[in-house]
């Protein structure tokens, strides 16, 4: 996100993209060399191979920016109950390496480089966890992450994530679908939108604490009730075949994959059943520039950039420049929640 800051952010915050692409080069080099670069780019294996190589293989411990790992959690995750790229609405395009995926992050509780949340949420802790339901909901109450989870069974989702800022990857989710969760709770018929809230942590969270942020916290986001029912809107857990490393919303995020990533909220710990439409984060840090909807249309400029092409990662010293799709290739799942609406307006 080209975030605006209210005073300038010392050199020393940013990663340098130089040092970053280089540090990417030396990465992809080694993966081209231990999976074999002539056979993978010659088509022999399959993306979907590789998403199963991937999700099959435990990472190691330390890969996984984590202060503790929870047992029943690791469990779960690894699992989980459907084989790895079988989930529905796959995609066969190349996944994105996962040190791309978990270093080159926006989280900006964490700072505003795309390295800081990889380095700086190292001891991020997840245990204990809770997430509270509220509003206009049959059974509000405040419960353990375990008693979230337990209910459900988890499945390998491998989706396009495209950021508003134009560049893209293709993720490997572990998670469920949200309206499995929101049937759980009985939201009542005056539920028409529902509202996220990542931790508001300071501590363990400096960029909620940095002087340079203008993002208000907590981070919040919305989505309308027939969006969030969607049965390609999940909730995520892991990735990769393993739980979600802290940088990409651990222990629990929302995946939205036809609008620009912003929407996809990470760690959770609030989820609000709500009459009206709720307020978020980027809409209003700058509501003439990132909107309550957010579907990916790359008709609809942003402000100060063309939203018409992106940048899919890993994209080295050439840019890897692919056309944006509408919805981000979800035209035929979404199109019909916006039927009658003016997407230029409801951007
Ligand atoms: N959630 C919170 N709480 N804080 C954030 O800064 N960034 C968003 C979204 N969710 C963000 C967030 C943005 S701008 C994007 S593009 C995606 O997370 C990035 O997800 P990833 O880092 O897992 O690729």
């Amino acid at each position: 996100m080209l975030i605006k800051t209210k005073k300038e952010i010392p050199s020393s915050e940013l990663t340098p993209e130089s040092v970053y692409r280089q540090r990417r080069e030396f990465l992809k080099s080694s993966a081209n060399i231990a999976l074999g670069a002539g056979v993978l780019s010659s088509g022999l294996i399959s993306p979907t191979a590789l998403a199963q190589t991937d999700g099959l293989r435990s990472r190691a411990p330390e890969d996984i920016n984590l202060a503790s790992k929870p047992a029943w959690l690791l469990d779960k995750v690894r699992n989980r109950a459907n084989a790895p790229g079988s989930g529905p609405y796959t995609t066969t395009e190349s996944l994105t390496p996962f040190e791309d995926a978990t270093n080159y992050n926006n989280f900006f509780e964490f700072g505003n480089g795309k390295g800081d949340p990889a380095s700086r949420a190292r001891e991020f802790r997840i245990d204990p966890w809770s997430v509270e339901i509220a509003g206009e909901v049959n059974k509000p109450g405040r419960y353990n992450l375990e008693d979230i989870l337990q209910p459900h069974t988890l499945g390998e989702r491998i989706y396009r994530l495209r950021c508003v800022e134009a560049f893209s990857m293709v993720v490997p989710w572990i998670g469920f679908p949200l309206a499995d969760l929101i049937n759980r709770f009985e939201p009542n018929s005056n539920a028409r939108f529902i509202e996220f809230e990542t931790l508001y942590d300071p501590e363990q969270m400096p960029g909620q604490a940095a002087r340079t942020s203008s993002l208000g916290w907590p981070y919040r986001e919305g989505l309308r009730m027939d969006e969030a029912m969607h049965p390609l809107t999940i909730l995520a857990v892991g990735m990769y075949g393993d739980i979600l490393p802290a940088q990409n919303g651990a222990p629990l995020r929302l995946v939205v994959p036809w609008k620009y990533g912003f929407k996809s909220i990470k760690s959770i710990v609030r989820i609000n059943f709500r009459q009206d439409m709720p307020n978020t984060a980027w809409n209003d840090y700058a509501s003439g520039e990132y909107g309550f909807y957010a579907n990916v249309n790359p008709e609809v400029s942003h402000p100060r950039w063309s939203q018409s092409s992106e940048r899919r990662l890993p994209s080295g010293l050439f840019d890897r420049r692919i056309d944006t799709q509408m919805f981000n290739g979800y035209t035929d799942e979404v199109a019909h929640l916006y039927a009658g609406m003016d997407l230029r307006v409801d951007f």
